[in-house]
């Protein structure tokens, strides 16, 4: 696949995941032109700058921008905050791509879509907006490339788990028996640059990124003690109780 023009990586200031900040910063250092859409001038597009990527300030949700922003590149990388308009974002990302003549978009979607269908959907509205924007995408016939993460161990699981193992030697969360395995956003934005690095071979492809192993939080207290050489135990909470709540509504 012949491609020219900038890599277009939306949401590239970002700072919970940062997967658009790390995958904006893999592929300059392949050498590959990058345009990084950020939300406002701020510290963070600076940074972009400074590390030498093209950054262009943009709207997802304004179709004069996104229209912008895309115009000039072949490859995108698609990735957004969890937020009430991205299915709203993804529709108009794909409008634009079509329009443009995109040759690779690489949408980041979540793990949990590989279990649902129509019978079998969440109530997580993120869960369902992940879900529908695939199915939007793949009606596109856009050369689209997914990707399922589980839950991200950097800038979220960490963040979950990491104080009250810290201040009571406790992994406090309302998971149940539940199991997960995180993975390093690292590895995910590893991942999609090697995509966008060489599109080709990857169009059509969906692909699931998990850590190491599947366990429930007995096991990654065990990983905690192991860590720390002291004990660390899992203590279930009420899910409404939690203070990270709306952080986890949308992984449960
Ligand atoms: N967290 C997890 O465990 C997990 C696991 C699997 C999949 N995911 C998926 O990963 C995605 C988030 O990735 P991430 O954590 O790497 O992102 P992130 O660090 O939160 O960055 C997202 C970026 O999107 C930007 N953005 C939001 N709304 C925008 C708009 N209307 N126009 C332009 N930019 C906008 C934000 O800008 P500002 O910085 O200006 O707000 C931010 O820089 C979500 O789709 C989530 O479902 C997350």
């Amino acid at each position: 696949m012949t491609e020219n023009g900038s890599i277009l990586v939306t949401g590239a200031a970002g700072q919970l995941g940062a997967v658009g900040r790390t995958v904006t910063g893999l592929l300059l250092a392949r050498g590959l032109p990058v345009r990084a859409m950020v939300r406002r001038e701020d510290d963070r597009a600076a940074a972009l700058r400074a590390a030498g990527a093209e950054v262009v300030v943009g709207d997802l949700l304004e179709p004069a921008d996104v229209l912008r922003v895309v115009r000039g590149c072949r490859r995108v990388y698609f990735g957004m905050s969890v937020s009430a308009g991205h299915l709203e974002a993804t529709v108009l990302m794909a409008t634009v791509a079509r329009d443009v003549g995109v040759h690779a978009l690489v949408n980041m979607s979540q793990m949990t879509v590989s279990q649902m269908s129509l019978q079998h959907t969440t109530p997580s509205p993120q869960q369902r907006q992940h879900w529908l924007s695939e199915q939007a995408l793949a009606w596109s016939g856009l050369p689209v490339v997914t990707i399922r993460p589980t839950v991200f161990l950097e800038g979220f699981f960490l963040p979950l788990t990491g104080p009250s193992v810290r201040d009571r030697s406790r992994i406090e969360l309302p998971f149940g028996r539940g199991k997960t395995s995180p993975v390093a956003t690292a590895d995910v934005a590893r991942v999609i640059a090697a995509v966008l690095a060489d599109p080709g071979p990857h169009v059509g492809q969906i692909y699931e990124l998990t850590g190491l192993r599947s366990q429930d939080m007995d096991g990654v207290a065990r990983e905690y003690a192991d860590a720390l050489n002291r004990e660390i135990t899992y203590t279930e909470i009420v899910y409404g109780s939690f203070r990270g709540i709306e952080k986890i509504r949308d992984i449960l």
